[in-house]
């Protein structure tokens, strides 16, 4: 992909965001394993000073589409027009990655309606690599109609979009919109040049979120699961070329761009879903938090609340992990998940004597350290590689999920 040359070449787009001082810090990271180029743009370049951006890149920022460019002469032959070898397009064109980071809602309606009205905006319509952003934003921006229905078409068009991550933002109000971390973001473009291809021909299946059983049509069973385990476990298979099939329960997160997503909401759809491709995947990933039971009839109608309480009679559902691991055929590699509250390595340790998969990672979800919903998660790894589990730290999911697929391989 780096066409010979020693380190791929990264296009990196700053934008208008509070957030554009941290492009330095992301110059920092991106550095040892690429080649750098920035492009700010006008609303960027206010936010941080371009001599920060020049030191950290070790070259000039490109900040407008006309600098040393003059005006056509009539009569002179087409080809020989200064802008024809304007550097910063021959290296769009060349780059192996276009980098937004930040990328501000400005930018996002810009590529989303394919507009060239700056340097920005007219390289990334003469790129032909993939394109990522990192949007970052106020709360209110980033769940405007407007913005969602851009981001969409984006995504849409195969754009991979790093964050933006829920917390305090710098306008001082809390929500969605925040920068990802610069070393999440610069560990997401290393996984991409390092790992690609590695897996190319691989079929992997991927469960994720919780499954959601009814009780009666407006009530349900289900669990605290969000689905980032399950999809940082896809992502990082993306990440080594490989296909992906997700097959996931409700979500409030936006799948992987790239991966076959198969949306089930309760167990038995989701087991449906898994037994269809079961034959042609070479790797299971079960980290779906699957109800373990559901309610034996669920009622037709709305159950009326009465003073008195309310027995339901519960089903245990099929064992989807204990079912792949029965019918697997000899090539194919599982990955099963522990989710525990109490005793983990002595509960985890008995759960993988009844399963035996190739690795079973364990969790807690009990407490304040739960491994449910958020950003981060510490593993315990039962290895049949290894004599004893491995400790993974407590890190950023997409972390840890690289880290599992490294396992695999070993
Ligand atoms: O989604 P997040 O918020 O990021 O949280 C991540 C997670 C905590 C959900 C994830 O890390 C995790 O632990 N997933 C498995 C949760 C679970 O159901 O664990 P379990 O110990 O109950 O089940 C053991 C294994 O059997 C799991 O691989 C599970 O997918 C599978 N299973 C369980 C029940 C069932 N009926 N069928 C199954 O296949």
């Amino acid at each position: 992909m780096t066409q010979g040359r020693k380190k791929p070449r990264v296009l990196l787009g700053v934008t208008g965001s509070v957030a554009a001082y941290k492009a330095v810090d992301l110059i920092q990271r991106l550095k040892p394993f690429s080649e750098i180029k920035v492009v700010a743009t006008e609303a960027g370049s206010k936010l941080v000073p371009l001599k920060a951006l020049e030191k950290a890149s070790g070259s000039k920022v490109w900040t407008s589409l006309f600098k040393g460019a003059t005006p056509i002469a009539p009569g002179t032959p087409s080809g020989s027009h200064p802008l024809a070898v304007v550097p910063h397009i021959e290296y769009a064109k060349s780059a192996d990655l276009v980098l937004i980071a930040p990328a501000s809602a400005d930018i996002l309606a810009k590529l989303a309606l394919g507009l060239a009205n700056d340097l920005l905006s007219t390289l990334c319509l003469y790129a032909t690599c993939p394109i990522w952003v990192a949007p970052a934003m106020n709360v209110k921006m980033w769940n405007h109609p407007a913005v969602k229905q851009n981001a969409g078409v984006l995504r849409y068009r195969g754009v991979r979009f790093l964050g933006p991550e829920s917390g305090h933002l710098a306008c001082g109000e809390v929500g969605d919109g925040r920068f990802a971390e610069p070393a999440e973001i610069a560990l997401q473009v290393q996984s991409y040049f390092e790992n690609f291809d590695r897996w190319a021909g691989r079929k992997i299946l991927v469960t994720a979120g919780p499954t959601v059983e009814p009780i009666d049509p407006v009530r349900v069973i289900s669990n605290h699961s969000s689905g980032k385990m399950g999809y940082a476990l896809a992502q990082a298979a993306l990440n080594r070329g490989a296909e992906v099939v997700l097959v996931t329960g409700p979500t409030r997160i936006i799948p992987p761009v790239g991966a076959e997503v198969v949306a089930v909401k309760t167990a038995e759809e989701m087991r449906q879903a898994v037994k269809k491709v079961s034959a042609h995947v070479d790797l299971f990933i079960m980290a779906a938090a699957v109800a373990d039971y559901r309610v034996t009839s669920v009622a037709k109608s709305k159950i009326k609340k009465t003073d008195k309480g309310l027995t339901l009679q519960l089903t245990p559902n099929a064992d989807i992990l204990g079912e792949v691991l029965k019918n697997r055929k000899k090539d194919q590699k599982v990955i099963g998940f522990a989710a525990e509250t109490d005793h983990l390595e002595k509960n985890a340790s008995e759960k993988w004597k009844r399963k035996p998969c190739d690795l079973l990672v364990a969790n807690s979800v009990g407490g304040q350290n739960s491994a449910f919903n958020g950003d981060r998660n510490e593993l315990l790894v039962f290895s049949q590689k290894r004599s004893k589990p491995v400790l993974l730290k407590k890190d950023y999911k997409s972390r840890l999920a690289e880290q599992i697929l490294e396992m695999i391989d070993e």
